[in-house]
């Protein structure tokens, strides 16, 4: 039996990142990944852009016997929010441009610094690296241990702030069971859209690095530690899922904007179960 030579692959340790001819050795389809993160990424900010806006049809009042808001419009705290939509505790009066900008900044910069998204857009639109495996698009490589990508080290913070949003959108979906005008209780479409959004917003926190950190980390021996152990219990599974959490907790806020946009604007109204 004939033994096949070897295939020598030059290496050059301490070389420069990303320079050979030959950019990888491998023939699966690795690009497949990055492409579609590009594509999904893109797509959201596209149409998270315009709904933010476009500063209108956010929000399902009385009217229609419905008490339901679009996530990138709550909290509404501008005095130019429309009627319904404010709240009564905090109101700038004084801003009258989109309420959805002053509110951006919080899921954004959560969903900005987590971990998987920095993989997902550092490998697809930074393509450094595009795939393991895979030769950098970079010659260079600074890490985050320096302006600008230091501030990722900010997430943990915006992972408290994401739980108060979360709160917040819970709230809505809570209110959302008041059909003002027909019964003081009742389920709607819309009411199950702003549930499912809130309960998949939490699972995708919950199911955050920083959370299991949070509860985990620096603990030397759970047995010391048994609520904190069964918290742990309770979100690793959630951490082992937080990619698929991240995508459709993410395509879900895009879509419950859609359908309080589209109840909104008339085009369809929201059924009532019961
Ligand atoms: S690591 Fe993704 S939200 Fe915290």
């Amino acid at each position: 039996m004939s033994v096949e030579a070897p295939t020598v692959t030059p290496v050059q340790l301490g070389g420069p990142r990303g320079g050979p001819a030959v950019r990888t050795l491998r023939t699966d389809n690795w690009w497949v990944q990055p492409t579609i993160s590009v594509v999904v990424l893109t797509a959201f900010v596209v149409y998270s852009t315009w709904a933010v806006f476009v500063n209108k049809d956010y929000y399902v009042g009385a009217a229609a016997h419905r008490d339901l808001i679009s996530p990138f419009y709550s909290p509404c705290i501008t005095g130019s929010c429309v009627a319904g939509a404010r709240g009564t505790f905090f109101v700038l009066t004084w801003w009258h441009i989109t309420p959805a900008v002053l509110i951006l900044g919080g899921p954004l910069g959560f969903r900005l610094t987590c971990y998987y998204y920095r993989r997902a857009y550092y490998r697809g639109f930074w393509q450094s690296p595009p795939a393991c495996g895979v030769g950098d698009a970079h010659t260079k490589y600074t890490g985050e241990t320096r302006f600008p990508l230091i501030l990722q080290n900010v997430h943990r913070y915006f992972f408290l702030l994401g739980l108060v949003f979360n709160t917040i959108l819970t709230i809505d979906a809570v209110m959302a069971f008041r059909l003002p005008g027909d019964g003081t209780f009742g389920v709607s479409i819309g009411t199950l859209v702003l549930v499912a959004n809130a309960a998949l917003l939490w699972m995708y926190s919950l199911s955050c690095h920083a959370a299991r950190h949070l509860c985990g980390g620096g603990v030397r021996s759970f047995s010391t530690h048994p609520v904190r152990y069964r918290i742990w219990k309770f979100l690793t599974p959630l951490n082992a899922r937080h990619m698929q959490l991240a995508w459709i907790s993410l395509l879900f806020v895009a879509l419950t904007d859609l359908y309080v946009r589209l109840v909104s604007a008339g085009v369809f109204n929201d059924p009532k179960i019961f």
